[in-house]
């Protein structure tokens, strides 16, 4: 039985290093296995469900939900925050050095597939690992990014991560553990951060009856990582989008407003002629690097 160098990983049940286990035989799939017999088996999707105990109540994105974002993002109208959350990774990669990128709350894996193409022009070295708790989500990011570890988590417990092991962790519009970031992240390392500004979508939130961004976002974001983080910098992005009805139900239902609307009453809400086309939306990407006191 092969087994790779070992990964950065640690067990979810006792800590230790996991180690990768590729069989070869018919039907058989990857496992990570710790020191102290703990295996996980790849499910046939291609993620480790590294998910234990009873975790945070959480009301996982849906299959609907997670398809609607799957053909948002795959038709490209977000690739500028892509690319320039790409740029931000890219400014930490070192030629010819190991690189290890985390990406939590990765989603369908949009961003991070863009991150590591970019990379790859980079370091031939790269190790990605990609969490999140939503199955529906990992099915589809395994598929998008074999090479990465595509993880089931809760990012409120403590992460199957070693510390001190990854260069950049990547949060886009997904929650933020301050503490396990930190943890993860080598003294040197950097985090990025995307949020939405306000007036994000706003011309499609007032017909949807979605939240508005609230205008203290950004107080919000420094006071939930002070203590652990340092703001670096922030670059702000603006997408003028033309859509689709079908592509304004789809961006609609992918977000928050997808948890409590129908899909077919929310298509109906936007497919009226006074419905405008245009959307804008509106990011900042905000990079942090470790710091700070834990208060
Ligand atoms: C709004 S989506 C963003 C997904 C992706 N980053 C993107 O921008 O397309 C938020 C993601 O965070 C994940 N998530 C929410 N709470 C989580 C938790 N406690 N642990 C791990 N992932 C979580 C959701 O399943 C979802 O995929
Ligand atoms: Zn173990």
């Amino acid at each position: 039985m092969p087994s790779s160098p070992a990964p950065p990983l640690r067990c979810p049940l006792c800590g230790r290093q996991l180690t990768l286990h590729t069989l070869t035989g018919e039907g058989s799939r990857p496992s990570v296995v710790c020191g102290a017999g703990h295996s996980f088996d790849a499910a046939r999707q291609g993620y480790y469900n590294l998910l234990v105990g009873k975790g945070t109540v959480f009301e996982a994105d849906s299959a609907d939900m997670v398809a609607a974002r799957f053909n948002f993002l795959d038709a490209g109208h977000y690739r500028p925050l892509a690319d320039a959350v790409s740029d931000a990774v890219l400014a930490r990669v070192r030629p010819g050095t190991p690189f290890t990128v985390l990406d939590s709350g990765t989603g369908t894996g949009h961003y991070l597939r863009v991150v590591l193409d970019a990379v790859r022009g980079v370091s031939d070295d790269v190790t990605a690992i990609a969490l999140d708790i939503s199955k529906f989500a990992l099915r589809r990011a395994a598929r998008l990014n074999p090479e990465a570890f595509n993880l089931a988590c809760d990012v409120w417990q403590p992460l199957p991560v070693a510390e001190a092991a990854v260069d950049v962790v990547t949060v886009i519009f997904a929650p933020r553990n301050a503490a396990e970031f930190a943890r993860v992240l080598h003294h040197d390392g950097r985090l990025v951060v995307v949020t939405p500004r306000p007036g994000h979508l706003a011309s499609l939130a007032a017909k949807a009856g979605m939240l508005a961004i609230e205008d203290q976002k950004d107080a919000r974001l420094a006071e939930s990582l002070a203590g652990f983080f340092v703001q670096e910098s922030t670059r702000d992005v603006d997408i003028r989008l033309m859509l689709t009805p079908r592509e304004r139900a789809d961006l609609a239902f992918m977000g928050p407003a997808g948890h409590h609307l129908d899909r077919d009453a929310l298509a109906a809400k936007l497919d009226t002629p006074e419905t405008a086309s245009e959307v804008e939306a509106l990011f900042r990407i905000t990079v942090f690097r470790p710091g700070g006191r834990p208060g």
